[in-house]
C-alpha cells in the first residue's frame, strides 16, 4: 500500500513572541529557529512517520534549504521526487505567541513552479492507493494530480488549505475533503454553520472531515449521520503543522486499513486526531510530527 503526496515544502522561519504584533507594531522575539515545513512536506512526513509508504512530489530550489528539506523528508522515510527549479525554495515567516497560536506568511518560491506533472510524477500518483493534496502549489497541478488519480482508482484526499475556490473538475475528483471551520464556510458560504457547510460539501460520494481544533473533528459522509470525533485534552505549545499532521496521519491510516473497510474514515479520523494532539504539544512543524508508536501509545492511554 502506498501514499503519494503532491505539494509544497517551505523552510519555516519561526519567531516565538509573547503576542503576535498588530499592524505597525514591532515586538522582540523570545527565540528564533529555522525548521522544515510547508503543508505538503508536513503531510508527507506525517504520513511516513505514521507508517505509510510515502512518495512525495515537490519542487525545490537549487539551494541549501532545498537540500535540507529533501534530506529531512527522506530521513523521515519518504521517497522524495524533487524537481529542482530556477527559484529559491519556499519559505514561511511564522510568529507563534505564548498561547501557541500562529500567524504565517508564505513566499511560495519554487512551489509556484510545480506545474505540469512529469512522467515519473504522474506514475507516482497513479500507482498510489491514496493521494494526499493541499493548495500551496498551482491549482492546475492539484487538479491534474486529482483527476489522474481518480481515473486510476486511487483514493483522493484534499486538504483545502490555504483555502481558495475549487474548480468543479477538481472537486469532482476528490473522495475525502478535509477542511477547518473557516475553510468550510468559504467553500459553502450559503450553508450557514460550518457543520452545515460540511454537509453541503459531502455530496456525490464525497465525504468531508471537518476539523474543529480543540473541539475535535466531525466526519460527514453522504447519506449518513455525522460522527463526532472527540479531542484529546492536551497542553498546547504550538499549533503550527497540527492540521497537516492530522491530514498525513489520516491518509496513512486509510492506506493501512483500506478505504473500503467498514467505518474506515471514522477510525482514521480518530487516529489522526491523536496524531494532531501530539503535534501541538511540541514546537515547529516537521519537528513536532509524532511517530506511529507515539500515536498508538496515546490511543492506548485514552
Ligand atoms: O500548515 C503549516 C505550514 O503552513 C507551515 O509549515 C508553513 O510552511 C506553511 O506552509
Amino acid at each position: 500500500m502506498t501514499t503519494a503526496v503532491v505539494g509544497s515544502a517551505n523552510l519555516d522561519l519561526v519567531y516565538r513572541v509573547e503576542r503576535i504584533p498588530s499592524p505597525g507594531e514591532t515586538v522582540l522575539a523570545v527565540s528564533a529557529d529555522a525548521v522544515p515545513g510547508g503543508k505538503g512536506n508536513n503531510q508527507a512526513v506525517a504520513a511516513a512517520r505514521a507508517g505509510a509508504d510515502v512518495t512525495f512530489v515537490v519542487a525545490l530550489g537549487r539551494d541549501a534549504a532545498g537540500d535540507r528539506l529533501a534530506a529531512e523528508a527522506r530521513s523521515a522515510g519518504a521517497a522524495v521526487l524533487d524537481r529542482r527549479v530556477d527559484a529559491p525554495t519556499g519559505t514561511a515567516l511564522i510568529t507563534v505567541d505564548a498561547a501557541g497560536e500562529n500567524s504565517i506568511v508564505v513566499d511560495s518560491g519554487a512551489n509556484g513552479l510545480l506545474a505540469g506533472l512529469a512522467p515519473a510524477e504522474r506514475d507516482a500518483v497513479t500507482a498510489a492507493d491514496v493521494l494526499l493534496l493541499q493548495l500551496e502549489t498551482p491549482i492546475e497541478t492539484v487538479e491534474e494530480a486529482a483527476v489522474l488519480a481518480h481515473a486510476a482508482g486511487t483514493l483522493v484526499v484534499l486538504n483545502a488549505a490555504p483555502v481558495r475556490a475549487l474548480p468543479e473538475a477538481l472537486l469532482a475528483a476528490v473522495d475525502i475533503l478535509v477542511v477547518n471551520e473557516h475553510e468550510a464556510r468559504l467553500l459553502a458560504p450559503d450553508a450557514g454553520s460550518p457543520q452545515e457547510s460540511a454537509a453541503a460539501l459531502a455530496t456525490g460520494g464525497r465525504s468531508v472531515v471537518l476539523t474543529l481544533g480543540g473541539a475535535g473533528a466531525l466526519v460527514v459522509a453522504p447519506g449518513a449521520e455525522p460522527v463526532a470525533i472527540p479531542a484529546h485534552r492536551v497542553e498546547v505549545v504550538d499549533t503550527t503543522g497540527a492540521g497537516d499532521t492530522f491530514c498525513g496521519a489520516l491518509a496513512a491510516e486509510l492506506d493501512r486499513s483500506g478505504p473500503g473497510a467498514p467505518d474506515a474514515l471514522v477510525a482514521a479520523a480518530e487516529f489522526a486526531s491523536a496524531a494532531g494532539a501530539l503535534s501541538v504539544q511540541r514546537a515547529g512543524a516537521v519537528p513536532s510530527i509524532p511517530t506511529l508508536e507515539e500515536i498508538r501509545a496515546l490511543i492506548a492511554d485514552r
